[in-house]
């Protein structure tokens, strides 16, 4: 047989209590632990065939062939699991997502998630979930949340080989929503990774992360109990924490533009109008809206109103990272 080939579907994630800052950069071992939910609707599939015939990594991401620093992340993290599975055969990746390119919506989570268990399963390493997250996060840290499905829950360990995340709740635990308010298609200036490498120049983080195991604790609570309004109040002062670090880091990191802050207040004003609504804004300056799912409509038809909302992307609970039959074509 000269080619191994398979194929992952993977949904991406949103933080409810943010990973901001690691303890070691190269292992993407977190400075504090986080908490996510699956995002069904906002999904990266991905194909990836190895090859004795290939003399060169190719990776061809919503039809475009990537090089640069896109290829050169990708293959290496196929160095790893190559090393895994003692292989030296190239690669060549298809990878597809389902939401729009170049609205500002992080696709690394899914992104990894699904390469990792595309690549993982050619190569036949018959891993289980733990260390499948455990090889994403090597990628990217929020990956290894997109490995298990529902909620879930990535603590900060000291150990690199105990830095995965578990699950805590099932995707069908509750009906939430996350409603993605569109306001800037712009690629911004920093990423996470370079992000993640300023945070300790703020005198703001050691504060935060020594905080976080009270928020991360009410946040497990309120997604057990369903308790809305609990939920509603930490993922939002979580989001103020983090972005409290962005905007004072050596130099400044200040994602939101006024639209994110239009959204931020109108969500605030329904909240006190009784919907049991909240925003959380990842390092960009798109606001998602979480609500419960019979809120969608309204709240949607709502969020378009407001100047500088350019499109609203909906997402539900979703399932694990699994591998997948079809496979996508390499043209
Ligand atoms: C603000 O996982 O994207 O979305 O490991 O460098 O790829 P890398 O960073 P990444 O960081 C996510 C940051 C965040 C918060 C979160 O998802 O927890």
């Amino acid at each position: 047989m000269t080619e191994r080939i398979a194929s992952a579907r993977s949904c991406s994630n949103i933080a409810f209590i943010k990973y901001w800052g690691n303890r070691d950069n190269a292992l993407r071992l977190p400075s504090n632990g986080s908490i996510s939910m699956n995002l069904r609707g906002l999904e990266t599939v991905t194909t990836a065939c190895f090859s004795k015939r290939f003399s060169e990594d190719r990776f061809i991401l919503n039809h475009v062939e990537q090089s640069g620093e896109a290829l050169a992340r990708m293959s290496k993290h196929i160095d790893f699991i190559r090393e895994m599975a003692q292989s030296r055969e190239r690669v060549s990746v298809v990878s597809e997502n389902s939401f729009p390119t170049g609205v500002g919506i992080a696709s690394s989570a899914s992104g990894f998630a699904a390469l990792t268990v595309a690549a993982c399963s050619a190569l036949e390493l018959g891993l289980n979930e733990r260390e499948l997250s455990r090889i994403a996060r090597l990628g990217s840290g929020s990956a290894c949340r997109s490995i298990p499905g529902g909620f879930v829950e990535w603590p900060a360990t000291d150990n690199e080989h105990d830095s995965f995340a578990s699950p805590f709740a099932g995707p069908d635990h509750w009906a939430l929503v996350d409603l993605v308010a569109v306001v800037s298609e712009r690629h911004k200036a920093v990423g996470s990774t370079g992000g993640h490498a300023l945070a300790s120049t703020s005198a703001l983080q050691s504060a935060r992360v020594a905080d976080t195991p009270r928020r991360l604790m009410i946040c497990r609570e309120a997604i057990t109990n369903k308790d809305f309004l609990t939920l509603a109040n930490i993922i939002e002062e979580d989001t103020l924490m983090m972005h409290g670090v962005m905007m004072t880091s050596r130099p400044s990191l200040i994602y939101w533009n006024p639209p994110t802050m239009a959204v931020m207040s109108h969500v605030l004003e329904l909240r006190m109008s009784g919907i049991p609504v909240a925003f959380t804004i990842d390092a960009g300056p798109n606001v998602h809206v979480i609500s419960t799912q019979d809120y969608s409509d309204m709240l949607t038809q709502n969020l378009r109103g407001i100047n500088g909302v350019t499109d609203v992307l909906r997402a539900v609970p979703g399932d694990p990272t699994v591998a997948i039959t079809e496979h996508l074509a390499f043209s």
